[in-house]
């Protein structure tokens, strides 16, 4: 099964909007394989955003994720990496659909609630930054008999 990593970012956290951001991952059927509520360091921030270091707008986003606590989140399931950027909307909050995460909560381009990884690669890379293998568990929740066929493609 697909894995990606989300982050409910710091303005999520401090608009108290972590439980109904997490409610639409979980209504959707994703299951949550790890969750930790913590701060991003300078030197951890500036390894996520690697790809994006020469930017105009790195330094804002450095500053930006560093400012306060985040929740960080492993969650799997089928497509999970795309599915939970359908889920989250396009990148700047006026551009992202309503109904998408991003277009109903928001509409900056930086304070944009959520990161979500963009590939497969990513997705293993940033899960590694931020959970220990024993921090990250798998299991079948039991509701998900009528939600994921089992052996489905
Ligand atoms: P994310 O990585 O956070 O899931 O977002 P994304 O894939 O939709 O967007 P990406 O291109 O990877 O950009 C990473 C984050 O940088 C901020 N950004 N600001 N001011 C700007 O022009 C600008 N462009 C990007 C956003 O916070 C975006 O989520
Ligand atoms: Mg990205």
């Amino acid at each position: 099964m697909e894995r990606t990593l989300i982050i409910l970012k710091p303005d999520c956290v401090h608009r108290r909007l972590i439980g109904r951001i997490v409610q639409r991952f979980e209504d959707k059927g994703l299951i949550i394989a790890g969750m930790k509520l913590m701060q991003i360091t300078k030197e951890l921030a500036g390894r996520h955003y690697a790809p994006h270091e020469g930017k105009p707008f790195y330094p804002g986003l450095i500053e930006y994720i560093t400012s306060g606590p985040v929740v960080v989140l492993a969650l799997a399931g089928p497509n999970a990496i795309a599915v939970s950027r359908k889920l989250m909307g396009k990148t700047f909050g006026y551009e992202a659909e309503p109904g998408t995460i991003r277009g109903d909560f928001g509409m900056s381009k930086t304070y944009n609630l959520v990161h979500g990884s963009d590939s497969p690669e990513s997705a293993e890379t940033e899960i590694s930054l931020y959970f220990t293998k024993g921090e990250l568990l798998e299991y079948a929740p039991v509701t998900d008999t009528w939600t994921n066929k089992p052996g489905e493609k």
